[in-house]
């Protein structure tokens, strides 16, 4: 929840700080029941997540992350809460499958417990007081099914962690649900249980996935439609002399075959099934208002975090460092001016590039690579850290920068985004730069969670240079 990534350092930076304040406040405002921590919760250390805990209005479960030294549970290993007069148990559980080695345990000084057995020793516990448990499970969904597989009790499991596509609609294995939605809050994973036998376990149904609401259903209904045509052009075709007896033996072997499923599926109606899930998808995108408060906290950090940068950042050029009020490629600051051939490239910046490469530039200046920063100051992220990588040139990378108030020179997805590194090449042209391209170059920021609709050649054609002038 509170961060992108695994490892961000013990010293907390204002402005990852200013994150994880602004994700603990606004799911206050939304009013959470409970969360379980990932091993990105982590990245900035024990003593900055227990402090996010301790600001959260919800509770922090977890049944098998312990201090290292002690062995005592950090968090508290599940909570009960009522909802219409049933008691809900609800576990917390991270899989020592995810990335948390155990020397990233060990510099954080926590420990993981089994989950299998945390989880049973957890639910020995809530036998008596709870009508229906959850498992939160920060495992990924293959740990999870592993979970269902060996552990009877749990009614249903809300799995975490790797990304792997869309299950809302929950799976069952055993006699456990197990749901996913997908990452980055982009939608919401609605599940209604409805419960009528007060006996445990409930074997709930999931509505619409089988039975004859389904569309698996009407498909076969379909089918059987489309087989009475087939037959019948047979029929009419016997009737002129044509031998068809092997067609019409194909329908016959279909039509039962269909016939059957369909009785199977006319069994196990969801009406005769006192206890049924009806999951619905909601897709968090414009046509769902911002909450006011939420928007508020919002913009609030937003706001902080603008000033804390603007303070510590120069007078920015009015052409958001596209260098279009420079034509010349003789400055030199980041670059050494004697050529090393054995040197490792450094980044320089585009500015460099425009006095030998004046067509491409004005072309560059056309394709939205140069907007990119600006893009991100439209929405006033410009400073946020998990923006910044896609949306400039060279960040994190050897020879490129690492502080957004001092990277003028690399705003915006510049020449060397893909060419490059280039404090070589403008030194000495004998220096070749890279110019060979593949998908995989781009698809690290085309990725599927920020251009999903990427299409590698139509996309190349948009910003592929023109020939050198
Ligand atoms: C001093 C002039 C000069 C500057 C400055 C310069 N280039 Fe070049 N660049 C050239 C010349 C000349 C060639 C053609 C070399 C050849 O054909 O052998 C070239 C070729 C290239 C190529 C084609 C691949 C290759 O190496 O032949 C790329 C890509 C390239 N430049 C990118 C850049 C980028 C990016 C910058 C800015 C960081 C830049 N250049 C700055 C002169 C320059
Ligand atoms: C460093 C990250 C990065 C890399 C690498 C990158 N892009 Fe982009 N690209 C962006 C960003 C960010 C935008 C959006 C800019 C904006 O509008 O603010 C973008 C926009 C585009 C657009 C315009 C989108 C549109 O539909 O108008 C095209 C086309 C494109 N990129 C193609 C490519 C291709 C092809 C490659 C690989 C050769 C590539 N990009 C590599 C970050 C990158
Ligand atoms: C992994 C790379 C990556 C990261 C990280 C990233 N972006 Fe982008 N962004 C892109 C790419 C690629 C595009 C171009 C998408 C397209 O062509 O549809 C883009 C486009 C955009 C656009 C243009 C609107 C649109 O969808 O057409 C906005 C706004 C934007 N990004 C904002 C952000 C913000 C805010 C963040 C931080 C929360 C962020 N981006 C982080 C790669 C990234
Ligand atoms: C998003 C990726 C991308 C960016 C940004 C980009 N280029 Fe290119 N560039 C390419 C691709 C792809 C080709 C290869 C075109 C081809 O082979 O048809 C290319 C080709 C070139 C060439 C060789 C042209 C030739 O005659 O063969 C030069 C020089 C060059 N780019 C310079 C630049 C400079 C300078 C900038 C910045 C102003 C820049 N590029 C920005 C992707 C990029």
């Amino acid at each position: 929840m509170l961060f992108r990534q695994y490892d961000l350092g013990p010293t907390v930076d204002e402005s990852y700080d200013l994150q994880g304040r602004r994700m603990i406040e606004s799911h206050n405002a939304m009013g959470w029941t409970a969360f379980t921590p990932g091993e990105r919760d982590f990245a900035h250390g024990l003593d900055y997540l227990l402090e996010m805990r301790d600001l959260a209005e919800f509770p922090f479960v977890s049944a098998n992350i312990v201090e290292a030294e002690t062995g005592d549970l950090l968090f508290e290993p599940y909570i009960v809460t009522k909802v219409a007069g049933f008691r809900v148990g609800i576990i917390g559980v991270m899989g020592d499958g995810v990335e948390f080695s155990q020397s990233r345990r060990d510099e954080l000084g926590v420990d993981l417990l089994d989950p299998m057995e945390s989880i049973k020793s957890v639910l020995r516990e809530l036998d008596d007081t709870a009508d229906f448990i959850i498992l939160l499970a920060h495992t990924g969904l293959d740990d999870a099914e592993i979970i269902a597989e060996h552990i009877d009790g749990i009614d249903l499991i809300i799995a975490g962690h790797l990304p792997r596509g869309n299950y809302y609609q929950p799976m069952k294995v055993n006699h456990t649900l197990i749901t996913q939605g997908f990452d980055q809050g982009k939608y919401l994973v609605r599940l209604d249980v409805n419960i009528q036998s007060p006996k445990r376990p409930y074997d709930l149904f999931v509505t619409g996935s089988g039975g004859m609401g389904s569309i698996e259903y009407q498909n076969l209904k379909l089918k059987l439609e489309q087989l009475d045509v087939v037959e019948k052009d047979f029929l009419a075709k016997k009737a002129e002399g044509e031998d068809v007896d092997y067609g019409l033996e194909l329908v016959k072997l279909e039509r039962e075959k269909v016939e059957k499923m369909i009785a199977e599926m006319e069994a196990v109606s969801e009406m005769d099934n006192p206890n049924f899930v009806t999951p619905t998808l909601i897709p968090l995108s414009d046509e769902i208002f911002d909450d006011e408060e939420v928007l508020e906290i919002g913009n609030k950090y937003m706001d902080r975090l603008i000033t804390i940068k603007e303070e510590l950042t120069p007078d920015t050029p009015d052409d958001g460092g596209n260098g279009a009020d420079e034509d010349t490629g003789t400055d030199d600051d980041g670059t050494s001016s004697i050529w090393d051939p054995d040197a490792n490239p450094t980044y320089v910046g585009v500015k460099k590039c425009i006095a030998c490469h004046k067509t491409i530039y004005s072309f560059w200046l056309t394709t939205r690579h140069s907007r990119a920063y600006a893009t991100l100051e439209e929405e006033n992220r410009q400073y946020e850290p998990d923006c910044i990588g896609c949306h400039t040139t060279g960040y994190k990378k050897t020879g490129g920068f690492t502080d957004i108030t001092k990277a003028e020179k690399y705003l915006n997805v510049q020449c060397e985004v893909c060419h490059g590194p280039g404090s070589l090449h403008v030194l000495n042209t004998d220096s070749e730069m890279k110019n060979h391209y593949a998908e995989k170059d781009c698809l690290v920021c085309h990725d599927g969670e920020n251009d999903d609709d990427f299409d590698y050649q139509r996309d190349l054609a948009i910003i592929r240079c023109p020939e050198q002038d």
